[in-house]
C-alpha cells in the first residue's frame, strides 16, 4: 500500500518542480523582452542565412530542433512504453549529434571554445549515464538526468541562440 502514496507524492513533487521551472522561464522571458524588443525588428525567417552557414552549424541546428520536437513528445507523453523507448533512443542520437557537432563550432570565440562548450561536455557525459540508469530500471535517476538535459540543456541553450548578434537572432530579428 506504500507504493501508490509514494508515486502520488513523486508526481506531485514533479508537477511542483515543472511549474517552478516554467515560472522561472516565463519570468526570464518577460524580464528580457523589453531589452530585446528595443533591438529587435521581427521579420519572416531569413533562411538564406542558415543556408549560407557552415555545414557543421546546419547539422547542429537540425539535430537540436529534432531533439526539441522529440523531447517535447517524450516529456508530455506516457513513459515506459515501446514508443517511449524508440523515441528515447532517437532523442539520445539527436542530442549526441547536437553536442558533438557543437564542439566544432568555434566561430563565436575566435577559434577557441567558449563556456557553452561546458554544456556540450556535460551532455556527452550525462547522456550515457541517463541511458545506463534506464537500463538498470533506476527511474528516478533516469528522469532527473533526462529532464535536466532537456530543460537545462536544450531549452536554455536554445534560448541563448536567440540573443542579439547570434545566427538565429539575425534569422528572425536582425
Ligand atoms: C534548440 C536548441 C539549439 C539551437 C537552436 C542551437 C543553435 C545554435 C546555433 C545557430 C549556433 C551557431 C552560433 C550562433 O548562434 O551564431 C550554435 C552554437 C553552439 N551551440 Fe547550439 N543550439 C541548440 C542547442 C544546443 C545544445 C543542447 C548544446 C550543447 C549540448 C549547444 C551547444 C552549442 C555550442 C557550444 C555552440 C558554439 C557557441 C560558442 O562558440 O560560443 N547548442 N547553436
Amino acid at each position: 500500500m506504500a507504493q501508490p502514496s509514494l508515486s502520488m507524492h513523486d508526481a506531485a513533487a514533479r508537477r511542483f518542480r515543472l511549474k517552478g521551472l516554467a515560472g522561472v522561464l516565463v519570468a526570464s522571458a518577460l524580464a528580457a523582452a523589453p531589452v530585446l524588443m528595443l533591438r529587435a525588428a521581427p521579420h519572416l525567417p531569413d533562411l538564406s542565412l542558415l543556408a549560407a552557414a557552415p555545414v557543421k552549424i546546419q547539422i547542429h541546428v537540425a539535430a537540436a530542433l529534432t531533439a526539441l520536437v522529440i523531447g517535447t513528445v517524450l516529456m508530455v507523453g506516457v513513459k515506459g512504453t515501446r514508443l517511449h523507448r524508440a523515441l528515447g533512443w532517437s532523442w539520445v542520437a539527436a542530442m549526441a549529434t547536437t553536442a558533438v557537432s557543437s564542439l566544432f563550432i568555434r566561430e563565436m570565440n575566435h577559434g577557441a571554445m567558449s563556456w557553452i562548450h561546458l554544456l556540450s561536455g556535460w551532455t556527452i557525459v550525462a547522456l550515457p549515464m541517463a541511458v545506463y540508469a534506464a537500463r538498470r530500471h533506476n527511474v528516478h535517476m533516469h528522469r532527473r538526468f533526462m529532464t535536466g538535459l532537456f530543460v537545462g540543456g536544450l531549452i536554455v541553450a536554445g534560448g541563448f541562440t536567440f540573443l542579439p548578434g547570434r545566427l538565429l537572432w539575425r534569422v528572425f530579428f536582425g
